[in-house]
């Protein structure tokens, strides 16, 4: 039987205050498939915010035409191929539609080693009777991205925005929580400060990627409610 002495129990470290989170104004964001709305918005976002951005394309010169029309308020942001943009960032969002997200991912395994990848793609399908969650082969886009990048850290977030929200510019705040998973805690620490660089955002843990499906699956309610309300929903998550 062990016992714990009253030495050792007043050695132990205290408990990490979960909202103690890091620094990460200095990191270079860059987004894949930055030339959509959510990509596009969440670039615009983070480089209003002061975060060094790139954004990315298949093609350079798409990006770079997206980047100039968001630097037209003077944000610094660069376009790069999608190779380039990971490579030259540290922490990269998946942006790219989910029909392309396999192949895209698989191609960039090597530009991708070592960073911090972020998946917000969210795999539905469309039919008359509105949006439907898929059920990827891996779970979800965010264990597919894991599975195809094992080199890289991977962690899921940003699912729940409005790309039509991100995008205006009369909007200050973003009034809005980030459900915020992954693997290891330092990860996800890194995009929860990453979330909350924008004003009015925050973000939150909520799980280990085994539980990225639901998260994905979400949108399919908040597009319904969308649709019903003409509204942008987002998600505050209570009593944290
Ligand atoms: N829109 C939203 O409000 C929202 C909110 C939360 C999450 N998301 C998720 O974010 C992702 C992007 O959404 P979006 O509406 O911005 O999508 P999108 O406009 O359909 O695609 C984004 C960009 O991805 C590139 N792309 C298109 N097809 C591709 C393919 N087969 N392979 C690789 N790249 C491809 C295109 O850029 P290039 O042609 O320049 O390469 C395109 O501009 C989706 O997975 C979505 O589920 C969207």
């Amino acid at each position: 039987m062990t016992s714990t002495t009253s030495s050792e129990s007043t050695q132990k470290a205290p408990a990490k205050d979960p909202w103690d989170l890091p620094d990460v104004s200095g990191l270079v964001v860059g987004v894949l498939g930055g030339t959509g709305p959510q990509g596009k918005g969440l670039a615009y976002r983070f480089a209003r915010a002061g975060q060094k951005v790139i954004l990315g394309s298949r093609a350079a010169e798409r990006a770079q035409a997206a980047a100039d029309e968001l630097n037209q308020g003077g944000l610094g942001i660069e376009g790069a191929d999608n190779a380039e943009c990971a490579r030259r960032s540290d922490i990269v969002i998946v942006a790219v539609p989910w029909d392309g997200h396999g192949a895209t991912l698989e191609a960039l395994r090597e530009d991708l080693a070592g960073k911090l990848v972020v998946d917000c793609v969210n795999p539905l399908g469309f039919d008359k009777k509105g949006a439907y969650a898929l059920k990827p082969e891996e779970g979800s886009a965010a264990e597919q991205a894991a599975a195809l990048l094992p080199d890289s850290r991977v962690t899921a977030a940003f699912h729940h925005l409005s790309a039509v929200l991100l995008a205006d510019p009369e909007i200050d705040e973003i009034d809005t929580d980030v459900m915020v998973l992954g693997e290891a805690r330092a990860d996800t620490d890194v995009v929860q400060a990453l979330a909350g660089r924008i004003p009015g955002m925050r973000g939150v843990f909520a799980g280990r990627l085994r539980n990225a499906h639901q998260v994905e699956s979400l949108v399919a309610n908040l597009i319904s409610t969308n649709r019903r309300y003409k509204a942008h929903a987002g998600l505050r998550v209570t009593d944290v």
